[in-house]
């Protein structure tokens, strides 16, 4: 018997109750107070309210418990940050492991389990119970620890065909001053911010392909692979503002890898150079004219003449800017404990929402390995 169910019954042997119970009072004191005391107490029965009655049957919504098992790269933040930031505030978090026998989901994030596996969960799983595989780094990045694969029900991460999908996704305008935009003050032409793999020396597919871009026109670097500090997270949208392109390099090149990098100068007001996925892929997130794909030209010269040509034709630029009559970017969070919340705050909203099927994901790794 579902709970509605056995609630209404109740809430029916409560009337029927009440019902004898005024007619025996009413017998007993012969009309003598107002007649009304009975029927104006089944009034204030809440139940018997006006409107819709089957609103008022429904039990107090329970939040499901969802366990965040181990803090993401040891990085704490706190739980509230979910509901001032996102207002999320469908499910109780926690991080007490003490309470894993009644946790609903339980988040484990993969660059936090040990190859031996002993650091997961190690007592029997409640049969209600689901793992959510939460991975936000490419498939290039990401270790094929074994026995992984086959423990989780449900996935987090940046793919569009996880069940729980984590991105920077553009907003629609809702108004004239949402869609009011200055172009920014430029001095430089291209800038890069890259904090960790020095391109200098790298050998990935950014690294060439920026070694060769240098050759033909000044690119401006900050961040710590270049300068010994991180940019500031303060100068972070100032700084992409002050640049013409920003090169959207991503560190490895996987469907739907579209990271930040994109997000990041559509926010600050300059154009996004990108290298990543296929053209088609981009557009699936970003207007076709709101951002250069290297692959549109035949070599890394050829994108630079278009740049500096770009430079020269004022009219030509702005075009890249219609997007934003109709679209708005949110600036995404920068401290890595915000970076790691997002994430988890939708875990939250996701488990709120599961109506408790049955989720076995057969292979993790097939999934995310492609
Ligand atoms: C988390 O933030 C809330 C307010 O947003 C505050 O009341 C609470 O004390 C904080 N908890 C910790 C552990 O810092
Ligand atoms: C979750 O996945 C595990 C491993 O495949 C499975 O044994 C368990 O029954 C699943 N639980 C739910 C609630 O789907």
């Amino acid at each position: 018997m579902s709970s509605t169910t056995s609630n209404r019954t109740h809430h029916l042997t409560l009337i029927a109750t009440l019902g004898v119970l005024c007619s025996v009072v009413l017998f007993f004191v012969y009309f003598k107070p107002s007649s009304t005391a009975c029927s104006s107490r089944l009034e204030d029965l809440p139940f018997l309210a006006k409107g819709d009655v089957s609103s008022h049957t429904k039990k107090p919504v329970e939040k499901p418990l969802v366990l965040l098992w181990f803090w993401p790269l040891g990085v704490r933040w706190n739980f509230s940050f979910c509901q001032t930031h996102f207002n999320i505030d469908s499910c109780v978090l926690t991080d007490d492991r003490s309470l894993y026998d009644k946790a609903d989901g339980v988040v484990i994030f993969h660059q936090d389990i040990s190859w031996d596996l002993k650091n997961l969960p190690q007592s029997p799983r409640p049969h209600f119970q689901k793992w959510i595989w939460f991975q936000l780094e490419s498939p290039t990045n990401t270790a094929r620890k074994p026995g992984v694969e086959n423990l989780f029900n449900l996935t987090l991460g940046y793919r569009r065909d996880a069940d729980i999908t984590v991105r920077n996704e553009l907003t629609t305008v809702k108004n004239e001053k949402d869609s009011e935009f200055v172009l920014p003050k430029k001095d430089k032409l291209v800038c890069w911010i890259v904090s960790n793999n020095n391109p200098a020396t790298g050998t990935g597919t950014r690294a060439k392909y920026y070694q060769e871009l240098v050759k033909h026109i000044k690119i401006d670097l900050f961040g710590a692979a270049f300068t010994g500090s991180r940019l500031k997270y303060e100068d972070y949208y100032s700084t992409l503002a002050s640049c013409k392109f920003y090169l959207s390099f991503e560190n490895s090149i996987h469907r739907d890898y579209i990271t930040e990098k994109v997000n990041g100068p559509l926010v600050a007001g300059t154009v996004p150079v990108v290298l990543g996925p296929p053209r088609e892929n981009y557009e699936q997130f970003f207007p076709a004219d709101s951002f250069i794909h290297v692959n549109d030209f035949t070599n890394a010269k050829a994108l630079a003449d278009f740049l500096l040509h770009l430079d020269k034709n004022d009219e030509m630029y702005v075009s890249y800017f219609t997007w934003r009559r109709y679209l708005k970017a949110k600036p995404h969070l920068q401290r890595i404990e915000q970076e790691f919340s997002q994430p988890v705050c939708l875990a939250c909203e996701y488990m709120a929402r599961d109506k408790g099927y049955y989720n076995v994901f057969h292979d993790v790794y097939e999934w995310y390995f492609v």
